[in-house]
């Protein structure tokens, strides 16, 4: 997809379709729609549909004008973005997605957007278009055979202000928006074509393509590490597991901080021995989200060369029934050295994170974000709106809730204090993996909690919101790529 900047007349712009925003300005009891843009040619070719009452503005309305008068633009597509008070960033890069939808489902290839100018500063605006724009490009319909390929080839942005700048925004924007959809594409496969092995070849791949360092180990080295709680969930299954290890250290960069990132790889949940009913199970290839958001987020940070060091590590498994596999009442020692006592093999995700985290500290980490579809309660708390965020250090949550802002992504805090570590006791062992029915996401993080120590950390909840149940007019049925935007946001702020 070509995206350029341009700061022609929208009237002059040949193209098959001018895009422009439509934004209420009236009162509550008074609407009144009108494109947001000071050009006086799209303000008179889109004044009919206007006084007409057929075109309201409302959140992603659209209306497609063939032929609009006074405009080389082959069509006209107002898209409504709302109340001109609450429009932002946010809704901007909605309605960059929905039009790449909206025209590429027409059949349509080329477009030109005119950037909106209420509630969002130029550059802002660029980058939210771009973003939005791969996020709306992207389909998770891969395996159809039918499959059209449609897609926009080129999008051309009508915005004002220094274009040096939003040249670069626009630059970083692309590499930002690549980055989630490459996220989006190893979550979107099936589990017998995202083997543990499958995933660390294109960790590798992309690793040696941006020039990042990147090991991957094996059985050998994990138990040599005595990740003994990775290895548990490991050793039912027939695939090998994989630990992967991306490392991103720019020259310059001071020897502190350290980000240390951290994905959880199940490349299939079955449950394991405590198996999970059949209905759905087909969701859990998607289990390895976390982990497919570390290499995107890896991607990216390799590509915008933020001054500061990076660690990504995925454990990458299968959680799989066997006579190999793990059993209820088995207990694990940690890499730290706590002893688990397995009561659910289906909680399998903490045990590779607790590794993961663990591991990450030993490479020198000073700050640990995880990133994980670790639990159904989650989905429970908060649906599939928001992403949970737990944290043990409120100076590092503010940070992160500062970078979802910026990446438009929501996410929420939930609580991790004592009360919920006291639910994960084990009378024979340190820990045990579960906490019981209740507060399952805050027990969940309270175990990760223990192996992350003293270290400030970060861990992200997914499970509702890796996976878009249904599509909606900006994003695909599928993967959603949670996370990545934030946390390339998040390393930019550790950069300065
Ligand atoms: N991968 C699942 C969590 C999940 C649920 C992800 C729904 C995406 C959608 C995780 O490994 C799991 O099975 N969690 C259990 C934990 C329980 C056994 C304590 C759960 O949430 O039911
Ligand atoms: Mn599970
Ligand atoms: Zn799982």
């Amino acid at each position: 997809m070509k995206i350029t900047l341009s700061t022609s007349a929208p009237a002059e712009l040949e193209t098959d379709a001018l895009v422009a925003v439509v934004l209420d300005k009236g009162e509550k009891e008074k609407p009144q729609a009108g494109v947001d843009s000071a050009d006086a040619a799209v303000k008179e070719a889109s004044a009919e549909v206007f006084a007409s009452g057929e075109t309201l503005g409302k959140p992603l309305e659209i209306t497609l004008l063939h032929k609009p008068t006074k405009l080389k633009a082959k069509r006209l597509l107002l898209l409504g973005g709302g109340k001109a008070k609450t429009f932002g960033a946010l809704e901007l890069r909605k309605l960059a997605g929905a039009a790449v939808r909206a025209l590429k489902s027409r059949g349509i290839k080329n477009f030109a957007l005119v950037a909106p100018e209420t509630g969002v500063k130029p550059d802002e605006a660029v980058k939210a278009i771009v973003e939005g724009a791969f996020v709306g490009a992207f389909d998770s319909d891969t395996y159809k055979s039918d499959r059209k390929e449609q897609k926009i080839d080129s999008i051309t942005i009508v915005a004002k202000g220094d274009q040096a700048a939003l040249q670069k925004a626009l630059e970083e924007a692309r590499i930002v928006g690549e980055s989630q959809n490459f996220t989006r594409q190893l979550v979107n496969e099936p589990s017998n074509r995202m083997t543990p092995t499958i995933l660390a070849d294109a960790a590798k791949k992309m690793c040696q393509e941006v020039g990042l360092q990147c090991e991957i180990y094996g059985a050998d080295k994990i138990k040599e590490l005595k990740m003994g709680a990775f290895w548990g969930v490991a050793q039912g299954s027939d695939e090998p597991p994989a630990l992967i290890v991306m490392k991103y250290e720019p020259a310059g960069a001071p020897a502190k901080p350290v980000l240390g990132l951290v994905g959880k790889g199940i490349t299939f949940d079955t449950g394991g021995i405590s198996i999970k009913p059949s209905e759905g199970m087909e969701k859990m290839k998607y289990d390895m989200a976390g982990g497919a958001t570390m290499i995107g987020t890896m991607r990216a940070i390799a590509l915008l060369k933020p001054k500061v060091k990076v660690i990504g590590i995925v454990c990458a498994t299968e959680n799989m029934p066997s006579g190999k596999a793990q059993k209820p009442g088995d207990i694990q020692t940690a890499m730290s050295g706590k002893t688990i006592e397995i009561i659910n093999t289906d909680a399998e995700g903490r045990l590779v994170l607790a590794d993961g985290l663990c591991y990450a500290r030993k490479l020198g980490c000073t700050h640990l974000v995880d990133a994980a579809t670790l639990t159904g309660a989650v989905v429970v708390a908060l649906g599939y709106a928001n992403a949970g965020v737990f944290a043990n250090d409120d100076a590092l949550y503010d940070r992160f809730a500062k970078a979802t802002g910026k990446a438009g992504e929501k996410m929420w805090r939930l609580p991790v204090n004592d009360e919920y570590l006291d639910m994960t006791r084990s009378s024979i062992a340190d820990l045990v993996n579960t906490g019981g029915r209740w507060g399952g996401a805050s027990t969940a993080a309270a175990f990760l909690r223990e192996f992350a120590e003293d270290t400030p950390w970060l861990h992200l909840d997914i499970a509702g919101t890796a996976w878009m149940e249904e599509a909606k007019p900006w994003i695909a049925k599928g993967p959603s790529g949670i996370a990545v935007r934030s946390l390339i946001e998040l390393v930019k702020d550790f950069a300065g």
